[in-house]
C-alpha cells in the first residue's frame, strides 16, 4: 500500500503527460501565428513604437478574431507579477484552465527565470526586446517586436527584459499547474497579498467564465 502512495505522483504525472498530447490540445481556441499576425499588424501601424496606442488597437482586433472570451483592456485591472526572480505587470485578456492570454512588461526592466512549465508559452514582442539563454549559452537569443519566443514544455532559461519592453504572451497547457510559479514569490518574499488576492480574483473569475462557456 505504501509504494503504490508513493507512485501516485509518477501516475498521475503520466496520465496528464499523456492527456497534454491527446486530448488537452483540443480544446485550444488560440492560434500562436494568427497572433503573432495580428501583433505585427498592429506594431506596423505604430511606427513610434507607442506602447499604450499598440495595446490599445490590438486588443479589440484580438476580440474580433475570438469573441467573447476576451476580455476588454483597460488600465485599472493589471495586477503585478512576481514569478522566478522577475517582476513586471500582467493584464490578463483570457485565462481558462488549458490557455491563458496576458499582456506582460515592465516599465522599469527585469531579469530571472522563466520557470519550467506544463505548457508550451509563445512570448509575442510588441516594444523593446527579451533577451534569453540555456546554461550553455553564452551569447544571448534576442526578441525584438514582432517576434515570437517558443519556451517549450519543461525548457527552462534565464530570460531579462530591459525597460519599457512589453509582450502578449499566449500560454497553452495545464495552466493550474503554473500558478504556483505565478504565486510562490508573492507568498514567500513579496507578501503583497492585495496584489495575489486580485490575480486570483482576475485569473479565477475568468477561468469559472470560460467553464460556463464550455471553454477549458
Ligand atoms: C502614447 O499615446 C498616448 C495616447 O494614447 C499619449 O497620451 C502618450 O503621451 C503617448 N506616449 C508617448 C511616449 O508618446
Amino acid at each position: 500500500m505504501k509504494l503504490f502512495y508513493g507512485i501516485v505522483p509518477v501516475l498521475l504525472y503520466f496520465v496528464f503527460n499523456h492527456l497534454y498530447y491527446t486530448w488537452l490540445p483540443r480544446n485550444y481556441v488560440f492560434d500562436k501565428d494568427v497572433l503573432a499576425r495580428l501583433s505585427q499588424e498592429t506594431i506596423a501601424e505604430h511606427p513610434d513604437g507607442n506602447i499604450t496606442n499598440i495595446m490599445i488597437d490590438l486588443a479589440p482586433k484580438i476580440k474580433a478574431e475570438y469573441g467573447d472570451i476576451i476580455n476588454d483592456l483597460n488600465f485599472e485591472e493589471w495586477v503585478y507579477n512576481n514569478a522566478g526572480g522577475a517582476m513586471g505587470t500582467m493584464f490578463i485578456l483570457h485565462a481558462s484552465i488549458s490557455e491563458y492570454l496576458i499582456f506582460f512588461g515592465t516599465a522599469i526592466g527585469t531579469e530571472g527565470h522563466t520557470g519550467v512549465h506544463f505548457a508550451d508559452d509563445y512570448f509575442i514582442i510588441l516594444k523593446g526586446k527579451q533577451l534569453a539563454a540555456l546554461p550553455g549559452a553564452l551569447y544571448p537569443e534576442v526578441y525584438l517586436p514582432g517576434d515570437v519566443h517558443h519556451l517549450s514544455k519543461g525548457d527552462a532559461k534565464q530570460y531579462a527584459m530591459p525597460s519599457g519592453a512589453f509582450a502578449l504572451e499566449l500560454a497553452q497547457g495545464w495552466i493550474p499547474a503554473m500558478l504556483p510559479f505565478g504565486f510562490l514569490d508573492t507568498l514567500s518574499s513579496t507578501l503583497d497579498f492585495q496584489t495575489f488576492a486580485r490575480t486570483v480574483y482576475y485569473t479565477g473569475r475568468d477561468m469559472v467564465a470560460n467553464l460556463l462557456r464550455g471553454k477549458f
